[in-house]
């Protein structure tokens, strides 16, 4: 997507030295645009634990990187202790963040790619390099093509509505930022925009680290994207109100017994929206499915990360980026990252293959490959 109108992905290898990782550094959005060189695993892990960057598919796609820059720095003259050192990168990659299966995804496919590639190391680091790359282009065409599914849903309530706007909300962020292009809650907005269907966007502000209010809305304001920021507890009174159309959110893990891990919130959202009878859709590329696991609340990982992100928030201050306290500094708090949406208040899935039931019949339908 165009930033200022020039294109960018959110990572790329360096034009003129193909060691070096480029990411959009997603802390001081919106107000500084900053991209950080990435050199070592421990850099990639670093840069995914502490939130550079974020978001399910992106969060793989680094993964991928991280383990293309291992491939480069191993030892080159022992192919057991190469695969040994490239195994113990996966390990360091997979502990950072535990709800996004795109991680723990990308490190295997990388590991099977690299083992496939035979004894030779070079041969060994050119894999991880193809793969790294095979990983990124695929999510942006995947996310591509969630917009092209997607956007179908969008004309069908715009032709219903005689063309007026048709009210979106969101929660997080689910753009082009939390993948490598398009986004997948974003892709099919973008699209019904791009085609000229009038759309408005409600941005849930996405606390504690305000992924909406910062990231979400400057990716729709950098694409002309008309939108409104709001606190996280408005949607449920919007949707009483007939102000909200449809609910698109992307994810972090999604069973294909239909269950979705989600920003928490998420599954706060998805019983209003049951309640007014307004359709609650999750966009997702098949990297982001758990093919394994069965019971949503019960199984899937939940990230609890540190209290401070809840006891403080971020603004910009004269030309700063700072961090202000926001409750007594004794209080204890709570950060649990994600919570669960059960299968039966999501309306559809939008995948990169089409739209399907959240149900293990609507899912394996769409991926037939993975019925076992
Ligand atoms: O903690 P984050 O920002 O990495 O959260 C992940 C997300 O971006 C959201 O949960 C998002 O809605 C789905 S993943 C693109």
């Amino acid at each position: 997507m165009n930033v200022h109108g020039t294109h960018y992905r959110t990572i790329w290898l360096k034009n003129d030295d193909d060691a070096v990782v480029q990411i959009i550094d997603q802390r001081p959005l919106p107000h500084k645009f900053v991209v950080e060189d990435l050199t070592t695993v421990s850099d990639v892990a670093r840069a995914i634990k502490d939130m550079h960057i974020r978001g399910a598919g992106l969060v793989g796609a680094t993964a991928g990187y991280g383990m293309y820059l291992a491939a480069l720095h191993a030892p080159k003259n022992a192919p057991e202790a190469f695969t040994a050192q490239l195994i113990a990168a996966g390990e360091t990659l997979k502990a950072t963040r535990p709800t996004a299966v795109n991680l723990e995804w990308a490190v295997q496919r990388q590991l099977d790619a690299i083992a496939a590639a035979g004894d030779d190391i070079s041969a060994k680091i050119a894999a991880a390099k193809t793969t790294a790359q095979t990983i990124a282009d695929e999510d942006a065409e995947f996310c591509r093509r969630i917009g092209e599914h997607g956007v179908t849903l969008i004309e069908e309530i715009s032709r219903r509505k005689n063309g007026a706007p048709v009210n979106i909300l969101t929660h997080c962020n689910a753009g082009w930022l939390a993948f490598v292009d398009y986004g997948t809650a974003t892709a099919p907005i973008y699209a019904a925009h791009d085609r000229g269907i009038p759309v408005h966007v409600w941005v849930d502000e996405t606390r504690p680290r305000n992924q909406g209010a910062r990231i979400t809305a400057w990716e729709l304001n950098q694409h002309g994207v008309p939108h409104t920021v709001i606190v996280d507890n408005v949607g449920g009174h919007l949707m009483q109100h007939g102000m909200v159309d449809m609910v698109i959110v992307g994810t972090d893990r999604t069973l294909y017994t239909g269950d979705v891990a989600n920003k928490i919130g998420t599954y706060l959202k998805a019983l209003a929206a049951h309640d007014n009878g307004v359709p609650f859709y999750v966009a997702l590329p098949s990297s982001s499915f758990d093919w394994m696991k069965r019971d949503g609340v019960k199984e899937i990982p939940i990230e609890q990360r540190d209290a401070t992100e809840v006891k403080t928030i971020n603004g910009q201050y004269g030309d700063d980026v700072v961090s202000v306290l926001l409750t007594p500094e004794d209080s204890p708090a709570a950060n649990f990252a994600f919570d669960v949406t059960p299968a039966r208040l999501v309306t559809a899935l939008i995948t990169e293959r089409g739209i399907c039931d959240a149900s293990e019949d609507g899912v394996l339908g769409l991926y037939p490959e993975k019925r076992k």
